[in-house]
């Protein structure tokens, strides 16, 4: 097992990290279900969150995360900082830096920003990437393969991986972070990963990512049977062209729906980073169903994000 001094890359853990770092989510969700739903762990450390990005459920998680271990938490947001007069990254860092972070958070619309922030020296504490551009999301990637393992394991996930298990990653795979977090920890974990989308919205390069390709969502879930469906959010606020002929084609031919999910084999998981466009990538009866574990992936981001700041901060450490 290779332990890390930051998280950057869903890449970065190796199979016994990844796993012991979910097992230790296991032990955080204990504690989230108790009555005080407090740690001692990382007491006299400062968390902060940088966000330069908005962000609903990353940005509360981390929060909560550091909190529930007894850290200080800082929370940063570009608007209403001084970045707003222009202030740059470093000096941002290294008013933080100044002020004593052990741990930094970072959210930014660049993709390379937490490994600029890692590899600067501006900052000596873990650095944690909460999303950086088209890049990498990994804490999502640990929270989406807690769910899977929790859902498909149940109490018996502990010192488990996610060998064999079948998972159709499905919409905008080549604006999202998200999409490419996930491939990189599936692999390591065992599981066989399957891109689905329209030829626009797949990258260019797919021989580089270890999936297998498909364009037809029909075909996957008639063909494939896969054990969990990911939707992804369509991220129109990324695009520069017009990459479908309208919403409305697109919810056709890819939108998650009614007839699509009661052809699922009656196992399977509907997931989604959120936030969900409903009625686009996924309607309603789909994003509220039984199958579905939207929320049940936005309670463990809470138990994973504990996880890795507990892991980062408590010592264990190269
Ligand atoms: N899944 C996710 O990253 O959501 P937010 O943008 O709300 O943090």
């Amino acid at each position: 097992m290779t332990h890390i001094k930051n998280l950057l890359s869903a890449g970065d853990v190796d199979r016994d990290f990844a796993i012991h770092l979910l097992d230790v989510a296991e032990g955080m969700s204990d504690v989230n279900d108790r009555e005080i739903k407090k740690l001692p762990t990382l007491r006299g450390k400062t968390v902060v969150n940088l966000f330069f990005e908005d962000s609903t459920r990353t940005r509360i998680s981390f929060e909560l995360a550091a909190k529930r271990l007894s850290a200080d938490v800082i929370n940063f947001s570009a608007k209403g900082s001084s970045v707003s007069k222009g202030e740059s990254l470093k000096d941002t860092a290294q008013t933080l830096e100044a002020m004593g972070a052990d741990a930094v958070v970072i959210r930014h619309h660049a993709s390379g920003a937490a490994n600029v922030l890692a590899h600067s020296g501006w900052i000596q504490g873990a650095i944690v990437n909460a999303g950086d551009g088209t890049h990498e999301h990994p804490t999502q990637a640990l929270l989406d393969a807690f769910t899977m393992r929790k859902r498909i394991h149940g109490n018996a996930s502990s010192g488990k991986g996610l060998d064999g298990v079948k998972v159709a990653i499905t919409g905008d795979v080549l604006h999202s972070r998200v999409a490419r977090s996930n491939l990189l920890l599936l692999n390591t974990l065992g599981a066989e990963v399957h891109f689905v989308a329209p030829p626009t919205l797949l990258p260019a390069n797919p021989a580089n990512f270890n999936a297998t390709l498909h364009y037809s969502l029909d075909q996957v879930i008639d063909i494939e049977k896969p054990d969990v469906v990911m939707m992804l959010r369509v991220q129109t606020e990324r695009m520069t062209a017009s990459y479908f002929p309208s919403e409305r084609e697109y919810a056709r031919i890819w939108g998650l729906n009614s007839d699509r999910l009661v052809r699922l084999k009656d196992t399977a998981l509907v997931m989604h980073p959120g936030p969900m466009n409903r009625g686009l990538e996924i309607d309603a009866v789909s994003a509220d169903s039984p199958r579905s574990t939207v929320l049940e992936q936005v309670a463990n981001g809470v138990s994973v994000r504990m996880a890795v700041l507990f892991t980062l901060l408590s010592g264990e450490r190269a």
